[in-house]
């Protein structure tokens, strides 16, 4: 994998103060621009907040929407929460996963979308759930489920 164009950072460090307290601020940010954290990317957060690089990546490791490898153009994720499980998820993550033609968890190789389990999306009247960059469909069916606009 190339190394990604970081011409940036400094424009998104900068737009931060040097606060520990921006540490989460400024990894969702770098999140959001290359959609997972470059470990030189992390390096320079470490510096310009003072924050001990094993405390960076500590912080890094622990939040789900971050990531220390590509995640894909589109997110698709599938709710498997208790009321989403009872209101069948398997089926409709099965089905999602076949029509994109990416395992879950994983993320497609031409970079376009990633597919992940989530526990609760806080919309269970809806259940079953998934979600497309942030969109919920509710009372999804496995057939509309292999239909989502990706
Ligand atoms: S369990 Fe799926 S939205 Fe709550």
């Amino acid at each position: 994998m190339a190394a990604p164009d970081l011409t940036a950072l400094p424009g998104i460090l900068e737009s931060r103060p040097p606060d520990p307290g921006e540490l989460l601020p400024l990894l969702t940010l770098i999140q959001g621009r290359w959609r997972h954290l470059p470990e030189d990317a992390l390096k320079a957060v470490s510096d310009r907040l003072g924050v001990p690089l094993a405390r960076v990546y500590a912080v890094a490791s622990f939040y789900k929407a971050l990531s220390f490898v590509p995640k894909g153009e589109k997110l698709v994720q599938v709710c498997c929460g208790t009321a989403c499980h009872l209101k069948g998820c398997q089926a409709v993550a099965a089905a999602v996963a076949k029509s994109l033609g990416v395992p879950m968890g994983g993320t497609r190789e031409d970079g376009k979308v990633t597919l992940e389990p989530v526990n609760c999306v806080g919309a269970c009247a809806l259940a079953p759930v998934v979600m497309l960059d942030g969109t919920v469909y509710g009372k999804i069916t496995p057939s509309a489920a292999s239909r989502l606009p990706v």
